[in-house]
């Protein structure tokens, strides 16, 4: 690349800073002008590496992040300029880092207020070396067609509206960045558009001057024209002045200087750049106007004929032959609305992944099942409404809420031996943590452990509702060869009665209005101990049995709801649920025992070998 060309189509930057919307604006751009690679090489973030997702038209791409400048200069040795969006603290160390990168040509600094002191260095830093720094205070620049610094010249439908997809011939460099957008748009409309547009910045010291932009320009034969935007305040401009008169310039250059206005203030005015502020009448727009045209410059009477004489030069030099047609492309790649953009403005519809029923946090707080959280409390609702609210959609009767509740109770432990908490107690001595430990004990609960409520209620149910008699359904039973559900236990029996069983069965036939199912289960069990003592009507069995006498009999399911319940095997849930506070207990007494990693004995295994 030629000293007077800072960009080009195949240029790649360093963010410095994850700066993700002035990232993907330079994708953006990039994909509009038809750029091959993305311009963005990688990014810095101090804090974390990684990776930056962004768009590229169409496809998702993955931008590598880096710690430091070392890294990325040596993993992406092509990138030439540095888009430093580091605040104006550290601003001042990590541009001249990246100047005494040898690859680094270009550094654009975004960050306002770094102290004058610093900028003077870093301006001095760069003019030895040979590099050009754009900014501090700056949204940088843009050669159309090729490359773009971070956020300059705003939005695509900006870039799209002022053909900035492909080169003029202008150069055009103003010091304010919301000026250089203006002027992208004024030039854009009075000639064949820019061919490199820089703002340098509105500080007293910027790290380039005005001037040696247009020096850049003038030295590039793809610039016909030069257009530049200076401002009241300092004598920069009269370096502009000079370069006219020694014929440094030579190119047709249209000038404005702002801040024609502050002579209708009684007092000098700082305006909205640090620069901005004239100290002698010499600094004033006004004078600095008058010296442009003097020496050559073409500057119209106010800002608003700026346009005009743009457009006089840009058809003159056309006339002449000096400026060719541009070729517009036959086609401007669309960037694809973002997502969430195009469902804001109704563009697009997208079915929903996800249907929920039960409660909702959209609001200032949640609800359960339409109930606020706050009510829960307000109105003295216990655990069993909850449990009732977000698994059934009910609130249900209290005695109804509090067998739930003794169900929680009376399933939460059964010691250790049993096989969820051994499972639990083994993880946790394995060095896992609650959740893994619980799951690990979670998933013995099937048909012959905790989960026999599913079986059992849909064989009793059946049994029941197809009006077999307790003896027909053990013998359909044993001539299928299906032990049945919620029948048996390891330890309980006739003579060792399960306590649990008991309980369960006493407040039923207190509270509940009918006690249908559990009547034909203990018949059967009549039989099935009569055959062996320990088969009897187990825990899982009589909670099956008795949550199908709760629904038929408290008045709030219908059939049909009772079936989905029973079919689909919901039942197991009041188990899960109140065996995991018991599981729970067991992990935190072993972390709490400090138990070592268990290893079962070898004679307690049989060891077959065929
Ligand atoms: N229904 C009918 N007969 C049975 C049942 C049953 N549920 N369970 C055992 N039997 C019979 C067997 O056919 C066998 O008869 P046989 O001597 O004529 O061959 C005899 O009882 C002994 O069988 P085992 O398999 O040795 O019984 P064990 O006492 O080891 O089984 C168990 C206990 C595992 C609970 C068993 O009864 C069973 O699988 N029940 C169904 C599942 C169940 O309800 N599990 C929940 C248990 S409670 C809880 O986990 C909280
Ligand atoms: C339990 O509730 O875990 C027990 O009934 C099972 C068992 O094996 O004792």
């Amino acid at each position: 690349m030629n000293t007077y060309e800072l960009f080009n189509e195949k240029t790649q930057a360093i963010v410095f800073g994850n700066q993700k919307k002035a990232i993907q604006r330079m994708l953006d751009f990039d994909y509009v002008c038809k750029r091959k690679t993305p311009s963005v090489a990688c990014v810095i973030n101090p804090n974390r590496a990684g990776y930056v997702k962004a768009f590229f038209g169409k496809k998702e791409i993955l931008i590598p992040m880096y710690k430091t400048l070392d890294e990325a200069v040596k993993k992406h040795s092509n990138a030439d300029v540095v888009i430093n969006f580091s605040s104006f603290r550290s601003a001042f160390p990590t541009t001249m880092s990246a100047l005494k990168k040898k690859g680094i040509r270009t550094i654009a600094i975004i960050a306002e207020g770094v102290p004058e002191r610093k900028e003077r260095i870093l301006a001095a830093e760069a003019k030895k070396l040979g590099k050009v720094i754009i900014g501090p205070a700056t949204v940088g620049g843009i050669a159309p067609g090729r490359f773009k610094i971070g956020n300059a010249a705003g939005t695509i439908e900006n870039i799209i509206g002022s053909k900035l997809y492909r080169p003029g011939s202008v150069g055009f460099v103003s010091k304010s960045g919301g000026m250089l957008n203006e002027m992208l748009n004024v030039i854009a409309r009075n000639s064949d558009g820019i061919y490199e547009g820089i703002a340098i910045g509105g500080d007293v010291y910027p790290g380039s001057t005005l001037l040696d932009h247009l020096l850049r320009f003038e030295a590039n034969p793809k610039i016909k024209m030069l257009v530049c935007l200076g401002e009241l305040g300092g004598l920069e401009e009269y370096k502009i002045v000079d370069a006219l008169k020694s014929g440094k310039i030579k190119k047709p250059l249209v000038m404005w200087v702002t801040g024609t206005c502050a002579k209708v203030f009684k007092t000098s005015v700082q305006f909205g750049h640090a620069g901005a502020k004239a100290s002698s009448e010499l600094e004033t727009a006004d004078a600095k106007n008058k010296a442009l045209k003097k020496a050559g410059a073409v500057v119209p009477n106010s800002f608003d004929d700026f346009g005009e004489k743009i457009a006089m030069v840009y058809n003159k030099l056309k006339k002449q032959g000096k400026i060719k047609e541009v070729k517009e492309p036959m086609e401007i790649p669309k960037v694809p609305m973002d997502y969430k953009k195009a469902i804001a403005q109704g563009l697009v519809r997208k079915p929903t992944n996800i249907v929920s029923s039960i409660s909702d946090d959209r609001g200032e707080e949640p609800t359960y099942y339409n109930v606020l959280m706050s009510d829960l409390f307000k109105k003295g609702y216990s655990i069993g409404d909850v449990i009732s609210l977000l698994w059934f959609k009910k609130k249900l009767p209290k005695y109804a809420s509090k067998f739930i509740e003794m169900t929680i109770m009376i399933t939460a432990d059964h010691g250790p031996a049993v096989s969820g908490a051994h499972n639990a107690i083994v993880a946790a001595r394995a060095g896992k943590d609650i959740t893994a430990a619980l799951s690990s004990g979670i998933l013995t609960i099937g048909p012959r452990f905790g989960g026999a409520l599913n079986d059992a209620a849909r064989y009793f149910k059946h049994a029941v509702d197809s009006r077999m008699t307790p003896r027909e359904f053990v013998d359909d039973m044993k001539a299928k060869g299906i032990y049945i559900p919620g029948i048996g236990h390891r330890i309980k029996s006739v003579k060792n009665p399960d306590k649990r069983v008991e309980i369960l069965k006493k407040y039923a036939r207190k509270h509940f209005k009918k006690t249908k199912y559990l009547d034909f289960a203990l018949k059967v069990e009549k039989i099935t101990t009569a055959k062996k003592g320990n088969l009897i009507l187990n825990v899982d069995g009589c909670l099956a049995v008795l949550f199908l006498d709760l629904f038929e009999s408290c008045g709030k399911f219908t059939k049909e709801e009772i079936n989905e319940i029973v079919n689909e095997g919901y039942l197991n849930a009041f188990f899960v649920l109140g065996r995991s506070i018991g599981m729970i207990g067991h992990i935190l007494d072993q972390y709490r025992l400090r138990q070592g990693l268990y290893r079962h004995p070898w004679d307690d295994i049989l060891y077959l070998k065929d």
